[in-house]
């Protein structure tokens, strides 16, 4: 599965998915913009009303084998539309693991898109000798507990309100056709475990 793709969404939408690079980040502007202050907040644990500074440099610092980034866009009037964003960053004590985290844009939340972007991150990072993601949610949200939970991820409720979470990737993430829907992309990845058919 390498990148971009190509896919429709459960909304109809044509998305194109592909490594996020440092001239983005416009788009990653563009993005937060269309996030609801709840998803802003569920995504950076605190108020944000405006990306930029060293929030906007860290987030655009992407592209090296210890911070990847894979952005998902629409076209309108001939212009790209950012509609979601997963990112990992390798942890400094460990370098086979990362922390990870993922953004969709309100108006495309439930189309199966978060669970695409955090399977084709995976890839990414399997590539790059990164066997695990660990990810900090805040407890209420419970549309990413869920897609972790479907992956048959370990969820521990930590002191500071937040669960941790660690999930180790399958060795059969590279197995999966480009040509299917996201949702039965996701659902190989959560029933299967990611067979380790080879594509090749
Ligand atoms: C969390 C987030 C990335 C999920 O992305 P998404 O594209 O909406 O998720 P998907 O459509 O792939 O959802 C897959 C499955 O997860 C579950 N799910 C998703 N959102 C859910 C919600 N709000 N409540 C309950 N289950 C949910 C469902 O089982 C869903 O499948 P279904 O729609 O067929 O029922 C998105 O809601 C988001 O960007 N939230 C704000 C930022 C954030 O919280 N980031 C996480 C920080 S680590």
């Amino acid at each position: 599965m390498r990148l971009p793709i190509q896919t429709r969404l459960r909304n109809g939408t044509n998305v194109l998915i592909r490594p996020l690079v440092p001239d983005d980040a416009q788009f990653l502007i563009d993005g937060f913009e269309r996030l609801s202050s709840q998803s802003r907040f569920q995504r950076f644990f605190r108020p944000v009303s405006r990306l930029s500074g060293a929030l906007l440099e860290q987030l655009a610092d992407v592209g090296h084998a210890g911070h990847e980034a894979v952005s998902a866009f629409a076209f309108a009037d001939g212009r790209m539309v950012p509609l979601g964003v997963a990112r990992y960053v390798r942890s400094p004590s460990n370098a086979s693991t990362a922390e990870v985290a993922i953004t969709v844009v309100d108006e495309h939340q439930r189309t199966g898109l978060g669970s695409l972007l955090l399977r084709c991150l995976a890839y990414r990072a399997k590539v790059n000798k990164i066997s695990e993601f660990t990810a900090h949610v805040l407890q209420d949200n419970a549309g990413m507990i869920a897609i972790f939970r479907q992956l048959g991820s370990t969820i521990v409720p930590t002191d500071d309100g937040t669960f941790k979470v660690r999930f180790t990737i399958p060795e059969g993430i590279t197995a999966l056709s480009d040509d299917a829907s996201p949702k039965d992309l996701f659902r190989r990845v959560s029933e299967d475990q990611l067979e380790t058919r080879s594509r090749a």
